[in-house]
């Protein structure tokens, strides 16, 4: 049995879990496709660190050369990270007829169709499980598990950092920047933590599931969002007396052929199974118009859990060598994109006004709402220690997104309401 070789571009913490599955599931591997797989080479930045894997030295390369245009190398599994060099050598290895297997959420968000359709062209296999959720397989099951249906909604928490962040601040008490500096501490949390609090990470990873969900490219600038760094803990302790969660979720929607995505903070009524996924775990909710509600939990990130979905790719590009079918399964994103404009987005709003004390003020408020035809499910009045000042918590029926905007710019010239506190998306 001839084996298959495989070209590793990167070694860190995936790089690592890769080597791991690969040598400590060798035989079940091997007996799944018929051969065995090796890691022929390993590319790194820096030869001479010291690795968390036992690595023949001879194998590791710092020229991304040797691995892309070696002639042996059947597969390359790419967990580098990054874009620009990236794609350059992703392109180059597809041109070469070597298929291709990758973590890089960044990359398949921004550059997917290219990437893609240059591996159609070349007959090759691009797989990306790894990509969203780690070790939640919810790619393999929108393209194949899903097949049969039409997914009306995709649901995730998919950044498992922010999950981490409000799931302390809602079970502590405690605030976004002291959470923050302790996930930093803990290493959950990067330096530079923007990419996931301001909701980005979160973003490229619904560009994926989206364009596959719906089979249509969405572009990452189709995705509205917003981070939860300006979440408080006064919104999690009010969002929890009325029997909700805040979550960052990434919401994409389809009616008939048109399509929403966003991501940001939004309130789930605590019944609901995705507000109870807390800590760094991830899990997408998937409504297909035929199977209805499912819901996939598991671990976002990591060196196993991530590893687990690489090498389950490398297994599949592996079959498909075997039976001489790469690069067939046809074009994923068929669909014309039909995009909603905000008069055809709807959700629940919950919305935390600071308002004046005195008589009059509750009808001019609901007066807005009701110029809007902007319905409301219910209204809290509670004193404040700033008197004369009230806070007034509304949540709404289902209102379009243009009208909640016209109601929000109407209470900017309000005399009496002195602050929009907070506004989330509101659902189950
Ligand atoms: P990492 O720990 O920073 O490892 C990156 C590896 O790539 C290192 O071995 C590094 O070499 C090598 N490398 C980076 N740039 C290079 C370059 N220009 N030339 C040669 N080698 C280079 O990253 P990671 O956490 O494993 O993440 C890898 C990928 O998986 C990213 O796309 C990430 O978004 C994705 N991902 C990660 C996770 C996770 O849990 N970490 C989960 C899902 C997806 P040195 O070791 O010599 O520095
Ligand atoms: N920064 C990401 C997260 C890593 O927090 O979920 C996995 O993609």
């Amino acid at each position: 049995m001839k084996p298959v070789k495989v070209g590793l571009l990167g070694l860190g913490t995936v790089g690592t879990g890769v080597v791991r599955i690969v040598e400590g599931h060798q035989e079940d591997l091997a007996s799944q496709v018929g051969s065995p797989i090796v890691i022929e080479k390993v590319l790194v930045q820096n030869k001479s660190k010291a690795r968390n894997v036992s690595m023949d030295q001879d194998k590791l390369t710092e020229d991304p050369w040797d691995i892309i245009r070696h002639p042996d190398i059947d597969v390359i599994v790419e967990v580098m990270g990054g874009i620009g060099l990236t794609k350059e050598y992703i392109l180059e290895a597809l041109s070469l007829g070597k298929h291709v297997v990758t973590a890089n959420k960044d990359l398949m968000a921004l550059h997917g169709p290219e990437i893609l359709a240059k591996a159609q062209e070349n007959r090759c296999d691009v797989m990306y499980e790894a990509s969203v959720a780690g070790g939640i397989p919810i790619i393999r099951t929108l393209v194949e598990g899903f097949s049969s249906d039409r997914i009306n909604k995709i649901m995730g928490i998919v950044n498992g950092t922010t999950n981490f962040i409000l799931t302390k601040m809602s079970q502590e008490g405690a605030s976004y920047l002291d959470v923050l500096k302790e996930a930093q501490e803990l290493g959950y949390a990067e330096a530079d933590p923007t990419s996931d609090v301001e909701g980005l990470d979160a973003a490229r990873k619904m560009t994926i599931l989206a364009t596959i969900g719906f089979r249509a490219n969405v572009a990452l600038e189709d995705v509205s969002v917003q981070g939860i760094s300006s979440v408080s803990k006064e919104d999690i302790l009010y969002a929890k007396r009325l029997g909700y969660e805040v979550k960052l979720l990434g919401i994409a929607e389809r009616q008939d052929d048109l399509i929403s995505i966003s991501v940001q903070p939004t309130m789930v009524k605590q019944t609901h199974p995705i507000a109870s996924v807390n800590g760094v775990f991830n899990a997408v909710y998937v409504y297909g118009e035929a199977v209805g509600e499912t819901m996939f939990y598991g671990a976002g990130a990591g060196e196993l859990p991530t590893a687990t979905s690489i090498v389950s790719d490398l297994v599949a590009v592996v079959k498909n060598l075997k039976l001489g079918v790469n690069g067939m399964q046809g074009s994923l994103a068929y669909k014309e994109k039909k995009l909603k404009t905000d008069e055809q987005i709807s959700s629940k709003y919950f919305l935390l006004l600071k308002v004046a004390d005195r008589a009059g003020v509750l009808a001019r408020i609901t007066q807005v709402f009701a110029d809007f035809e902007v319905s409301l499910e219910s209204v809290l009045q509670q004193p404040t220690p700033s008197n004369p000042e009230v806070e007034i918590i509304v949540i709404t029926h289902d209102a379009n997104k243009a009208a909640m905007k016209k109601v929000l710019a109407s209470f900017e010239s309000l005399d009496v309401v002195h602050e929009v506190k907070s506004v989330y998306r509101v659902e189950g």
